[in-house]
């Protein structure tokens, strides 16, 4: 294959053109200041508002509940930081995304009482041990879907809890948006996080959901947009490509999640059959697109440089750092061992992969794993 193969797609997603046709119109049409009095300024504010109300209709929630930030990073930070303000005790998960554990590590470090709930060998939060801890918990942040592994989270379960105890509901829902249906409202969230560029939309857009009626500080000051809540000159073009590719992303979900599923199960079966390879995360309770396996006594660094060589992108199941070889925390809550999660590997598939690029990795990957265990120092 001369074409690139780009398996990479929970790290972030080419831009759709429509969504750029989009921000292109917007730049050029109505580039005024959304908080101008003049006719410019209130065209521009026109645009934004027809794009929240399009978002808010999409995932279950009021227009006025959707506020714009820059990303997953921002609405996380928002979210935890502007809730513990005026709280004292959250509860988390060890196999959050590091936008939330590591904001989770400095509010315990500023004296928060802070959790972090195990998870099972799949990847699934123990909702036992969430709801024994339960008790003066005034925020429980957990990940809809996990960015590494792909298990699903029960927040169903998790927001029936709070019929017991009072608490406020945060869920990341960056690895989900486009791909599972989201009613904000039925799931009983209090705050929800999304980010553009995970959906073919453009990079440094973002979303938090607020609940009506829940309160909490800014993270950044100054002007007063978005109803004093996150201010700043207000990113038109960006916002109306952030609404244009969640309308795309929902009109092509079922289909595309049916297709992006099977290619995933075929990429599963075939990769299980290399010796000693192990499938990480759950089997059914998994996002259609992620396929995250360890092969045993393999370099996952060496792994993904010889794919790339290749022309097929993927991303290191482990993302553990060359300088202290520390493995991902998201494998290590799951339990594997380090010789097992250094030889980890994600495919994230996405709607420009076709079943042709699936069977040429399928081909590749073992060819490769079997070279590299020819030249590894771990015995098995
Ligand atoms: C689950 C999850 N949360 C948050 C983020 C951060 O989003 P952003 O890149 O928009 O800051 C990511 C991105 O990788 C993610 O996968």
């Amino acid at each position: 294959m001369n074409k690139k193969i780009y398996f990479d797609n929970a790290a972030t997603t080419k831009t759709d053109e429509k969504v750029l046709m989009e921000m292109n119109r917007v730049a050029l049409e109505n580039y005024g200041n959304a908080s101008s009095l003049h006719s410019m300024g209130q065209q521009a504010l026109e645009e934004m508002e027809k794009a929240r109300e399009t978002i808010g209709k999409l995932l279950g929630a009021k227009a006025k509940e959707i506020y714009f930030t820059s990303g997953g990073s921002e609405s996380d930070n928002f979210a935890l930081k502007g809730i513990m303000n005026s709280k004292n005790k959250l509860i988390t998960t060890k196999i959050e995304h590091p936008a939330v554990l590591r904001t989770a590590e400095y509010l315990k470090e500023k004296g928060k009482n802070v959790l972090f709930n195990s998870v099972d060998e799949k990847g699934i939060i123990k909702l036992d041990e969430l709801e024994k801890n339960l008790d003066k918990t005034d925020l429980v942040s957990v990940m809809h879907a996990n960015n590494e592994i792909g298990s699903i989270q029960p927040l169903k379960e998790i927001a029936e809890l709070k019929e017991k105890k009072d608490f406020l509901f945060h869920s990341d829902m960056v690895q989900t948006a486009g791909k599972i249906k989201i009613n904000l409202n039925k799931m009983n969230l209090d705050l929800a996080s999304f980010s553009g560029h995970k959906f073919y939309g453009p990079k440094g857009t973002g979303i938090l959901y607020i609940r009506e009626g829940v309160d909490l500080i800014p993270l950044i000051h100054g002007g007063g947009q978005e109803r004093k809540k996150r201010s700043g000159t207000e990113n038109i073009p960006g916002i109306a490509g952030i609404a244009k590719a969640l309308e795309l992303a929902e009109k092509s979900r079922e289909e595309e999640m049916n297709k992006q599923e099977k290619m995933r199960d075929k990429l599963i079966k075939s990769l299980s059959e290399i010796n000693k390879s192990k499938l990480n995360g759950h089997e059914k309770l998994r996002l259609a697109n992620n396929v995250n396996f360890s092969f045993f006594g393999v370099e996952g660094e060496s792994l993904i440089t010889l794919l790339d060589f290749e022309g097929i992108q993927v991303s290191t199941g482990s993302a553990c750092s060359s300088k202290n070889l520390k493995i991902s925390h998201v494998l290590e809550a799951i339990g594997l061992s380090h010789v097992w999660a250094h030889g980890s590997l994600r495919i994230s598939l996405g709607k420009n992969n076709s079943v042709k690029e699936v069977d040429f990795a399928i081909k590749k990957i073992p060819e490769i794993v079997e070279g590299l265990r020819k030249i590894s120092p771990v015995k098995f």
